[in-house]
């Protein structure tokens, strides 16, 4: 990652790896980025908004629909004057929503309302990477100009050995890294 103090949205999606987002985030602060958090629904079933609060300094973006913080919208001002959006991990159900131009929820809509470069740290089961549909979105987000990470061979949370497993934080990092100017 640039020394040069950025701006990040970190998106984080509802899967295992999204404890290693927390670290991702944390490293990410310790560089002095300012990092704003925004996590689905089901991303909240496996780390709690808390974590994220407390590691970034700041409170986490968790619905579209929250007039007294955001009266714009959270889409619009959480997409404001950033450098980067880092979505990890990126689901099968945020890669397909991105492709498509779906904005359902408060990470898809950013999406497309982000005018930043985007990078992208797939994570899912070997069978579900595998899948055409999935494929076929991913080569999708690459020809939008999405930069993507992984997924890496290795262990997966559903015990066993395959592609799907979501790059580690410094990767990612260092993959930032080369994104920003
Ligand atoms: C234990 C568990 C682990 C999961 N891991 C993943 C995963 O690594 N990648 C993925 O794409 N979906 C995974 N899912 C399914 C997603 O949580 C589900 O598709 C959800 O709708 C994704 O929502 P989101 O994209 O809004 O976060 C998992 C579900 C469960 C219950």
């Amino acid at each position: 990652m640039s020394q040069t103090p950025a701006t990040v949205l970190l998106a984080v999606g509802g899967g295992i790896a999204a404890y290693k987002t927390a670290v991702l985030c944390s490293r990410l602060v310790q560089l002095g980025h300012e990092v704003r958090v925004v996590m689905t629904p089901s991303a909240q079933r496996f780390v709690g908004p808390p974590t994220f609060a407390a590691l970034s300094g700041r409170s986490v973006g968790i619905d579209s629909f929250e007039p007294e913080q955001y009266p714009t919208g959270a889409h619009i001002e959480l997409a404001k004057a950033l450098d980067l959006m880092i979505v990890a991990p990126a689901t099968a159900n945020l890669i397909g929503k991105f492709a498509n131009g779906i904005a359902d929820d408060l990470i898809s809509t950013l999406y497309l309302q982000c005018d930043c470069q985007m990078l992208l740290a797939p994570a899912m089961s070997e069978l579900m990477w595998s899948k055409p549909s999935v494929q076929r979105n991913v080569q999708q987000l690459r020809a939008d100009g999405c930069q993507l990470i992984g997924p890496e061979e290795g262990w997966l949370s559903c015990r066993s050995r395959g592609a799907g497993r979501m790059s580690e934080p410094e990767d990612i990092l260092e993959k930032a890294r080369d994104i920003l100017p």
